[in-house]
């Protein structure tokens, strides 16, 4: 895989370059961007490339709804600089603004997934992606689980480089895989048989794995414990995972009843009434040590329902985290859009905590496979 600071700076001016990232971001509900962090990590390499003279063509998709426009990613943008909107992928508006580019200039093309091609991973659309410009840049490591044609098929086409986010994702992401020891993972979400490979993995490779959010309330029903009106996975966990001795489980937990009061129990007292809605302060307190001495951690899921203002569990691991990074000789990976998001609101800054990966899904399943579709794509 070539990366694209490997080109040489006189072969990129006046080159059309077609990036693909990620800026497939949540709007708020007045169809703004609200959180630019994607845009702002994606923005790196656009920058490197527009500064040395290419013509920069970003190509994205937005959400699950093709009729979605990306208009307001292009509006977000251009808090970091000027980019032109083409409401158009590769139709005659598409091709006409790529012909009359200047060096330097910067446009986005419309939300991929409104072509269905894309999602069929199409020949035709690769090629006519491709026509667009003379260097393709695989940049969206937080889709390069997927094998659309924007992230597999353009290359077959293209001289094609990894841009600086995707090189940095990888390189970061490679040493979760092989963590020096003490390590611990912290790993949340739903549904869990989703998660089993992963968790399967971390408990082969980390020292401790911790389970928070919903899938915490499996493991706890997987060990015999109550868990009341909790969400719970479909299938429940195996023995050999929720009896696992090196799996840590929630020693209390945060329940909220139907009238909505709020307690802190332990997992033995909740009742059928209860919802489990977080790990609770000792369950914290029981981490604090393994966080302490790790010398490598990952962490990918909120430990509650942040979004039902359930994140002060979240917030007292954040601080942990940010205390073993500021004694030095530990990194940390955090991913999951839901992770970052809580961690913003945690008020714990970013780079106090190490690396934030762009990926929620591709980033577990980078861990799970060593490498992804679009990765593998670029050689
Ligand atoms: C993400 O946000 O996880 C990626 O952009 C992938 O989006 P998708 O799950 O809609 O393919």
């Amino acid at each position: 895989m070539r990366c694209i600071d490997e080109i040489p700076v006189v072969e990129l001016k006046g080159k059309r370059v077609l990036i693909r990232s990620d800026f497939n971001v949540p709007l708020s509900a007045d169809g703004e961007v609200g959180d630019v962090f994607r845009l702002r990590r994606g923005w790196e390499t656009i920058q490197y490339l527009s500064l040395r003279g290419a013509r920069v063509i970003i190509i994205s998709h937005i959400g699950r709804d093709p009729e979605q426009s990306i208009e307001p990613v292009a509006r977000a943008l251009k808090r970091f600089g000027a980019v032109i909107h083409v409401p158009d992928i590769v139709g005659a508006a598409a091709k006409g603004a790529a012909g009359a580019m200047r060096d330097g200039e910067i446009l986005l093309l419309e939300n991929l997934r409104r072509d269905p091609r894309e999602k069929k991973n199409d020949e035709s659309f690769a090629r006519e992606l491709a026509s667009l410009a003379d260097i393709y840049v695989s940049d969206a490591f937080a889709v390069s689980h997927r094998e659309d044609a924007s992230l597999v098929g353009v290359p077959k086409f293209l001289p094609s480089y990894a841009g600086l986010l995707m090189r940095d994702e990888i390189s970061h992401l490679k040493e979760a895989l092989n963590p020096p020891q003490p390590s611990i993972a912290i790993i949340g979400g739903s549904k869990f048989e989703t998660k089993d490979p992963i968790i399967r993995l971390f408990l082969e490779k980390y020292a401790h794995v911790c389970v928070v959010g919903a899938i915490s309330s499996d493991c706890l029903r997987g060990n015999g414990f109550p868990v009341g009106r909790s969400k719970v996975s479909e299938h429940a966990p195996a023995k050999d995972v929720c009896g696992n001795i090196h799996l840590l489980t929630p020693i209390d937990v945060t329940v909220e009843r139907s009238d909505k009061q709020v307690s802190v129990k332990k997992p033995q007292d909740v009742l059928p009434d209860d919802k489990i809605v977080d790990i609770g302060p000792d369950t914290v307190a029981a981490l604090a040590p393994f966080i302490a001495e790790a010398k490598f951690i990952t962490w990918n899921g909120p430990t509650g329902i942040f979004e039902e203002g359930f994140i002060s569990n979240t917030s007292a691991i954040a601080v942990l985290i940010a205390k073993r990074i500021e004694k030095g000789g530990a990194h940390c990976v955090i991913g999951g859009g839901d992770t970052i998001a809580a961690l913003q609101e945690s008020g714990v800054p970013e780079e106090k905590l190490g690396f934030f990966s762009t990926g929620g899904g591709a980033m577990l399943e980078f861990l799970l496979r060593g490498t992804l579709p679009a990765i593998e794509a670029l050689g």
